[in-house]
């Protein structure tokens, strides 16, 4: 390792392409190419996709910014990080935060990835043969409501297990330089098979003519939510990652680089989608289950279907655990800096932790679909729990504290890197940490919580 790197005895991500793979393993996820088209269908295409780009580049960014900061500066879990930043005051408990949204989002997020793989060996052994979205909806509904997607979800959650025991170097990073540039070439072939596509001028006008009729203060308000899951923010995850930064690693370039690749994602996944879904006039409105009611019939009726429905929940699933591996890995790293337990154990505790989650959850559409705490089954219980009120509030409290608790001089030097190269925009960035950022994630969190 190089003398630059002042890590201990800490892992590190041994090289910048690694670190990037990785951060934008993270973040490309079942939030690019699963939640986002059919947020972008479901709240006007266009109108919506342009809130969004604005969010990630005017609050995504800097938040992004600051849990980089925080974590290359102190080399530590998110709960470690603020003790060490504020000493004897109470901003660690925003780490317990983290820490249990991360489970949670670990547990609900697990059985929909298992859902890519079961849908994945269906298109390989030939079976993903919905002929009709109403097909694919009764298929979806016998699949998810037994105990087969217990099953799904714990193979899932071995293949998540096996990569993390591998530590940061050898696992995350080795599986992110192999794995994210397998998930960009599919998405271009997928992108490419949509241009031979009779939909695709009606598709893409879907996607970037914006309709400002259908701008509501809801749409709004969406788009945020969505660049906030999207780039993994209010969490510590990004800050987790950031601890595994080497010396040299540009913090801001880093960022911009995570938010336009992530961005990207999300757009290709549109181009894939849409132009398919009006191929075939299925409607772009059907909502969460279109990825997996609607998808599988319209690449049925494609020359070479169960090609490019195996390619495309490959990629599904490729991009669901590169995101589990960046969630377990907050709890894993506090396990073993504060509990002080070795890397294998404290794998095994937040598996295990993930696993029960994950049960309850898969279950929740069939066996104890009944059971129901304010209103919710396990599923959208978790989901609405960590989405809508752990990650805006970690986001908020993150954004408060680096933008009036820390010292400048210490921002600068993690931004220019001991002044080894200008980093102009750290006024504007302070600025947006401390007044615009939290007033907007304020907005979101009245909103989700149902108080506005
Ligand atoms: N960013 C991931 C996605 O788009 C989700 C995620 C949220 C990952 C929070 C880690 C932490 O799917």
């Amino acid at each position: 390792m190089s003398a630059k790197n002042n890590t201990g005895s800490r892992a590190v991500f041994v090289t910048r392409f690694g670190a990037l793979a990785a951060t934008v393993g993270s973040a490309v996820g079942l939030g690019n190419i699963w939640r986002f088209p059919y947020e972008a269908g479901t709240h006007g295409g266009g109108a919506f996709i342009i809130f969004y780009i604005a969010f990630v580049f005017m609050l995504g960014i800097p938040v992004l910014c600051a849990e980089f900061f925080m974590g290359r500066a102190t080399r530590s879990n998110v709960f470690g990080a603020y003790r060490k930043l504020a000493p004897g005051k109470p901003w660690y408990l925003a780490g317990y935060i983290g820490i249990s949204a991360s489970l949670l989002i670990l547990s609900f997020y697990s059985v929909v990835a298992g859902w890519t793989l079961e849908y994945f060996s269906m298109s390989i052994t030939g079976n993903l043969d919905f002929t009709g979205s109403a097909e694919g909806h009764s298929r979806f509904v016998e699949l998810t409501t037994g105990w087969m997607p217990v099953v799904w979800t714990v193979l899932f959650l071995l293949c998540n297990f096996f990569i993390l025991i591998g530590g940061v170097t050898k696992g995350i990073e080795r599986m992110s330089n192999i794995s994210m540039p397998i998930l960009f070439f599919i998405l271009l072939a997928l992108c490419i098979n949509s241009f031979f596509l009779p939909g695709l001028k009606e598709g893409l006008t879907f996607l970037f003519k914006p309709d400002f009729s259908k701008i509501t203060s809801g749409v709004i308000i969406s788009a945020l939510g969505q660049a906030f899951f999207s780039l993994s923010l209010g969490l510590g995850c990004m800050m987790t990652y950031a601890s595994y930064f080497n010396d040299r690693n540009r913090l801001g370039r880093t960022a911009v680089s995570t938010a336009l690749l992530d961005t990207m994602v999300a757009i290709l996944a549109g181009i894939i989608i849409f132009p398919a879904v009006f191929t075939y006039g299925v409607s772009p409105q059907a909502g969460p289950t279109l990825v997996f009611e609607v998808l599988p019939a319209i690449f049925y009726r494609l020359p070479a279907g169960d090609l490019w429905s195996a390619l495309f929940f490959l990629l599904l699933f490729i991009a669901s655990i590169t995101s589990t591996v960046s969630m377990s890995e907050i709890s894993i790293t506090y396990f073993c800096e504060e509990k002080k337990m070795s890397r294998r154990r404290a794998t095994v505790v937040s598996s295990l932790l993930g696993l029960c989650g994950g049960i309850l959850c898969a279950l929740s559409f069939g066996p104890l679909s009944d059971i129901t705490i304010f209103g919710m089954t396990f599923f959208n219980l978790f989901d609405y729990f960590s989405s809508n009120i752990c990650l805006p509030l970690g986001g908020m409290i993150c954004s408060i504290f680096v933008g009036n608790f820390v010292d400048r001089r210490l921002l600068r030097r993690q931004f220019t890197d001991d002044g080894s190269h200008p980093f102009k925009a750290l006024h504007l960035l302070v600025f947006t940490l401390r007044w615009i950022c939290p007033a907007a994630i304020f907005i979101i969190f009245l909103n989700s919580t149902g108080i506005i």
